[in-house]
């Protein structure tokens, strides 16, 4: 993988957390959780997994700032540059045994994405991309799908736990779009559900109501694959506001579209 210094810092870390994660996940019924919420569980996998990414990336980098899911927000010296990691993205999969859950882990510079890493560690595909250097799995070049019509086209959403109180929303847009599509997916790990739009497995992905951490690094995969990204609401920043939305580019202003009830 050609990748800058800091891609490699980010790839080291994500596969140190993945490897103790698939430890974890081979014995996943001898774990403790416990719930934050409604569907919103923490074990020590998730605690173990941030503390191994935040002390390779802080070494590495200390001055950067760190936010992640479990510890939250740490200030750093350089405030123009900061680490969004959510060290296990798709908790509820893990916990119930679907191999279906990954570490995301993004670099943020003054403000913009500049390098993501998606690694799903159950499968050895490693997600990375930086700006302008392209989406990658691997050694796989990424690319997002080239379908143009809707009614062929696979979109993937996602509900936050609880509900986030985004369920009537959402399935105000379920109605609007499954009867135009081919069908909508609900897999439950956001940054993979981005990183599969990049892959060009789905179509397109929305979803309201999540964190920071969960799409940082999946919306530059999707970018870099040549995809289109943006909040769901004219003129939001996603990573603000929570809601995300993304496409190849013939599907995504109609997809959009459906989705904002226009
Ligand atoms: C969750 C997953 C899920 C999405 C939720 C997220 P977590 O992340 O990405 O797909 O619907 O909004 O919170 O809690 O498993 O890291």
């Amino acid at each position: 993988m050609q990748g800058s210094a800091n891609l490699n810092v980010m790839i080291k870390a994500a596969r140190k957390a993945g490897r103790s994660l698939v430890k974890d996940f081979r014995e996943v019924e001898n774990l403790q959780v416990s719930a934050k919420g409604p569907g919103d569980f923490v074990t020590k996998a998730d605690r173990e997994a941030e503390r191994i990414i935040k002390e390779e990336l802080m070494g590495a980098r200390p001055t950067y700032g760190f936010l992640g899911e479990e510890g939250g927000e740490t200030a750093g010296a350089d405030p123009t540059r900061r680490w969004i990691v959510d060290p296990l993205d798709g908790t509820t999969n893990f916990l119930h045994g679907l191999p279906h859950w990954a570490v995301s882990i993004a670099l943020e510079h003054k403000g913009e994405i500049v390098s993501a890493v998606v690694f799903d560690a159950a499968k050895d595909e490693m997600y990375w991309a930086e700006k302008g250097a392209g989406a990658w799995m691997n050694e796989s070049r990424l690319r997002v799908s080239g379908r143009r019509h809707m009614i062929e086209a696979i979109f993937a959403t996602g509900v936050p736990f609880g509900g986030k109180g985004t369920l009537p929303a959402t399935l105000q847009d379920l109605a609007r779009l499954m009867p135009v599509c081919a069908g909508v997916r609900r897999w439950g790990a956001a940054a993979l559900d981005l990183a599969y739009v990049a892959a060009g497995r789905y179509d397109g992905y929305w979803e309201r109501g999540i964190n920071a951490w969960d799409m940082a690094a999946g919306m530059l995969l999707v970018k870099e694959a040549g995809g289109m990204v943006s909040a769901i609401r004219e003129g939001d920043n996603p990573l603000e506001k929570g809601a995300v939305i993304c496409a190849n580019e013939p599907l995504f202003e109609g997809f959009r579209k459906i989705i904002r009830g226009e």
